[in-house]
């Protein structure tokens, strides 16, 4: 009975056996296509990201911001006088006809926030004393004291002997005689990124002061942008381009193109290289870059336009 037993069980476990092994290359399958599943679930779904948003959203600078206003090479700072101050200056006729045109002619100082950039050292005590001015009379303003381009780091900018132009050839070229330029290493960010973080998705007010009716969109909150970046434009634009910064955030952008010889050495990846032969090829180029950029459908952008306000460029209206 005892043998007939231990009999009986070597026999099922021998059948057992035989069914497991008979399956055994589904099950080896299945284990590894579960794991393969998880190996790839988990990094592409990124449960972390979404499920924590409400904790681990940081504060961003634009909040609280209704309009915002990015001078992008903002030199000494006129632009923001030129919106919070429109009444002091009548020449200003093109940045006060974009100002009117996209923030209306009932806009109240109070829904705006500025964000100047302008990396050179020389111009710092003017934008502490320029953030003073705003400060007193109640509207915000804020000095970003960095070059942007399309990566971070740190670049060589050339004082150009220029201070009588309060410095506006302060960039990455040696304008006129090479003896006179002075190298200053500055900071730089990608401004791409800056925008994503700091301005796109801000928390809107919950009171504005202005009447919106009269701009397009109508009643909408906007993001315009003024850059006069010295050819940095020729990295800074393609990039926000081209990562749909500009198309999702910039309502309305305009500036100068500089018509100078570039050159950008390729990253270690192979991109990022570009060469443009002085004048004629530089004209092209951002001709074809706005051209193509205007046939992008899904975009706010209304327009990146070629337009520049020099007027005042010594500001000469006391602060
Ligand atoms: C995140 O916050 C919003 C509003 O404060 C709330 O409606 C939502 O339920 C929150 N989501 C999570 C996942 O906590
Ligand atoms: C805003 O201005 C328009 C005319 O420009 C006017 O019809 C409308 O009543 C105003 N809205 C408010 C809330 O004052």
């Amino acid at each position: 009975m005892a043998l007939c037993k231990t009999s009986n069980t070597g026999q099922s476990a021998r059948r057992a056996w035989r069914v497991v092994s008979a399956f055994l290359p589904v099950i080896v399958w299945f284990i590894s296509f579960k794991s393969l599943v998880f190996d790839f679930d988990i990094p592409l779904v990124s449960h972390e990201r979404f499920e924590n948003k409400n904790e681990t959203r940081k504060s961003k600078l634009g909040d609280g911001c209704y309009h915002v206003f990015l001078d992008v090479g903002a030199n000494i700072g006129v632009h923001a006088r030129f919106l919070y101050e429109p009444e002091s200056y009548p020449d200003a006729h093109t940045a006060r006809s974009i100002f009117e045109r996209e923030f209306g002619a009932s806009r109240d100082n109070r829904d705006f926030c500025v964000f100047a950039f302008e990396p050179n050292p020389y111009h710092v005590e003017r934008h502490v004393k320029l953030t003073k001015h705003f400060d007193k009379m109640g509207v915000r303003y804020h000095h970003v004291p960095v070059a942007v381009s399309d990566s971070e780091g740190y670049i060589i900018f050339y004082h150009n002997n220029d201070a009588g132009k309060e410095e506006w050839g302060f960039g990455d070229h040696v304008r006129g005689a090479r003896g006179n330029a002075v190298e200053e290493m500055v900071p730089k960010i990608r401004l791409a990124d800056w925008i994503m973080d700091e301005i796109h998705e801000r928390q809107l007010p919950s009171k504005v002061f202005g009447n919106y009716s009269d701009i397009n969109p109508t009643d909408g909150p906007k993001v315009v942008m003024k850059m006069d970046i010295e050819s940095q434009e020729y990295a800074v634009l393609p990039d926000l381009m081209f990562s749909g910064v500009l198309c999702k955030t910039i309502n309305y952008a305009f500036g100068e193109f500089h018509f100078l010889w570039v050159r950008y050495e390729p990253g270690p990846g192979g991109r990022g290289g570009l060469e443009l032969q002085r004048g004629h090829d530089a004209r092209n180029f951002a001709n074809q870059l706005l051209r193509s950029f205007h046939s992008v459908k899904n975009c706010v952008t209304r327009e990146f336009s070629k337009l520049d306000d020099e007027s005042y460029l010594h500001d000469g209206v006391p602060l």
